[in-house]
């Protein structure tokens, strides 16, 4: 059974020696969205990546280039990740002051709009915007690191979205980013996530990015069984 969750590699913990490679190797795996970590250093105390990858990754795959931008001040620099090549332009809610703003200016460049909230974000505070959005980023981890744990208090924060978007009839995907494994995927999934990020469960040491892209879907094919 084909699984209708949607999976977003993080290329964070991708070896960057071979960026292209590792890319290529989740689109073969079947990833949906490659999903770019963009950190400043300020909104997150560590800083990663920016328009330059973002731009060696659009050479080499067609897939949806999802953007997570874990930065202060995010209108100053949504103009740059969307002609670098990003589809999907995500802001945190706790870094940007005028978010309808954003998600205005994003869509109106034909790209898809989208919040992320932190775990200690109640999701109320998206409700006014979700006719604004494409899609929530919920983050499951304090934004900053790959690989860390998954908080379990995301679960019933992603079912109180899932009746907010529901009960207002819209289309908004809600992401789930940060500690997802092929033991809580399909638990996600049940709580009403459309997209998975997967950073460390995807690209590791354990196996290939193949063989982890294949049990992710296996775990979410079997939960929907
Ligand atoms: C966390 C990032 C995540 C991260 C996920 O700050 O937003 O996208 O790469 O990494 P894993 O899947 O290893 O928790
Ligand atoms: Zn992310």
């Amino acid at each position: 059974m084909i699984s209708v969750v949607k999976l977003a590699p993080s290329i964070l913990s991708a070896d960057f020696a071979r960026l292209g490679e590792q890319v290529r190797e989740a689109e073969a795996a079947g990833a949906d969205y490659i999903h770019i970590d963009v950190m400043d250093g300020r909104f997150v105390p560590v800083i990663s990546l920016g328009t330059p990858i973002v731009e060696a990754v659009r050479r080499v795959t067609g897939l949806p280039l999802d953007i997570h931008l874990m930065i202060e001040a995010p209108e100053r620099h949504i103009g740059a990740f969307m002609d670098a090549g990003g589809d999907i332009i995500n802001v945190h809610v706790e870094a940007a002051r005028h978010l309808h703003h954003i998600a205005r200016e994003v869509r109106g460049k034909g790209k898809l709009a989208g919040a992320c909230i932190n775990p200690g974000t109640p999701v109320s505070a998206l409700e006014s915007l979700l006719p604004e959005l494409d899609q929530v980023i919920v983050m499951s981890v304090n934004p900053g690191w790959s690989g860390q744990k998954f908080i379990e208090g995301t679960l019933p924060r992603v079912r109180r979205l899932r009746e907010m978007i529901d009960g207002a009839g819209l289309a908004t995907e809600i992401e789930v980013d940060g500690g997802v494994t092929v033991q809580n995927a399909s638990v996600c999934a049940a709580a009403g996530a459309n997209v998975l990020v997967a950073a460390s469960a995807v690209f590791n040491d354990s196996a290939s990015v193949a063989e982890n892209m294949a049990q992710l879907k296996e775990a979410l094919a079997a939960g929907e069984g």
